[in-house]
């Protein structure tokens, strides 16, 4: 009889600390996220320092909860753990619990991409990680750090083909939200406020700029961050829905352009969203019907995979093991990683 096969995941790259077993490559039998949210909203923003402290506070019960499942015995093969792109201190805490646990379970360890990550974490489907995603396919990764396009020709095959030359897009909504006093993280809040103007029926008098960027796969969106607060600056009196909503419309209607000239430029007929701004409902429906028209398959993560977790480094790794076979893997950790083929 065929022994099943267990990955561990750990992802500590920013605030979240995280743990999760992924059985035989497609069944998720814990999936542990610590939020650190109520330890930075009082500074509007991650404090890198109080981040790698909550997460060597927080990692030791994040994996003992995630393995508590396995029973008194637990049989782990594979430790994979989010290698980068992240906080230095961070990574490192994670690097140094991923290595300890792969020495105590005699497991393989193993460094992953944490943007795949969020990529991969469309295949999950109701805790199982069904879906297979059709390469060729454009990834639109869009976080708190990153917002990049890159072409996938298959799991671990990737090229960066564009990113953002300033803010990342998650950034911005923070950003926006810090100027109207929404509190942190601030993305979810100012697309809240986006749907509640939307759904008023009422005109909107605001226009903030969309960063083209024409004839580049590249991003920029600290211009439309700085036309908010020179708006907010001259404007005494308005309505704060409204701003959200004129900001929301600019972002994404960007990000839907950027994609969509990829996806024509590459002549590729599938897209693939990552990342926690993936988590915007007015994102999925537009980008949806503009799918739709074209006959283009559109892949997100279910929303509760869009932010952080590592059920989606689990999964990364996973399919690493299983491509590159036992050989020794790439275990540095590096904050500025850059997307790549998998080779190591
Ligand atoms: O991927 P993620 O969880 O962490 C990073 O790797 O950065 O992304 C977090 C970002 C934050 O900037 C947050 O404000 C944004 O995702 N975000 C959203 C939404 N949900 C989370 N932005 C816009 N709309 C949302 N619904
Ligand atoms: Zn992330």
């Amino acid at each position: 009889m065929k022994k099943d096969f267990y990955t561990l995941g750990i992802e500590t790259t920013c605030d979240e600390t995280s743990a999760s077993v992924l059985k035989n490559g497609t069944e998720l039998v814990s999936n542990v996220v610590y939020s650190q949210t109520d330890i930075h909203k009082k500074f509007k923003g991650v404090v890198p320092e109080l981040a790698s402290r909550a997460h060597s506070m927080k990692m030791a019960s994040v994996v003992k909860q995630a393995i508590s499942k396995l029973g008194t015995k637990p049989k782990i093969d594979v430790v994979a753990f989010a290698s980068g792109p992240g906080l230095p201190g961070a990574l490192l805490v994670g690097r140094v619990g991923a290595e300890l646990l792969s020495r105590m379970y005699n497991a393989k360890l193993i460094g992953v991409n944490h943007l795949e990550g969020h990529l991969l974490a469309c295949d999950f489907k109701e805790g199982t990680a069904k879906t297979q995603l059709t390469f060729p396919l454009i990834g639109l990764i869009v976080s708190g750090g990153h917002t990049e396009l890159w072409i996938g020709k298959n799991y671990g095959d990737y090229k960066l083909i564009g990113r953002t030359r300033d803010d990342a897009v998650g950034e911005a909504f923070d950003k926006v939200a810090k100027l109207l006093d929404l509190g942190y993280p601030g993305g979810p809040k100012v697309s809240q406020l986006a749907q509640k103007f939307r759904s008023s029926g009422k005109e909107c008098k605001i226009k903030f700029p969309r960063p083209y960027m024409r004839g580049t796969f590249e991003f920029s969106f600290s211009g439309v961050k700085t036309a908010v607060s020179y708006f907010l600056r001259d404007n005494k009196k308005f309505n704060k829905d409204e701003v959200c909503y004129a900001f929301e419309e600019a972002v994404v209607d960007t990000l839907i352009y950027k994609v969509l000239e990829a996806v024509k430029y590459y002549k590729i007929k599938a897209i693939a969203v990552g990342g926690g701004v993936s988590a915007n409902k007015w994102l999925r429906k537009r980008l949806g019907e503009e799918c739709d028209k074209r006959k283009i398959k559109l892949y997100f993560s279910e929303p509760m995979y869009c932010s952080d977790n590592a059920a989606m480094i689990a999964l990364a790794g996973y399919k690493k093991f299983k491509k590159l076979g036992k050989k020794n893997f790439n275990i540095e950790i590096n904050p500025n990683m850059i997307i790549d083929s998998w080779r190591d």
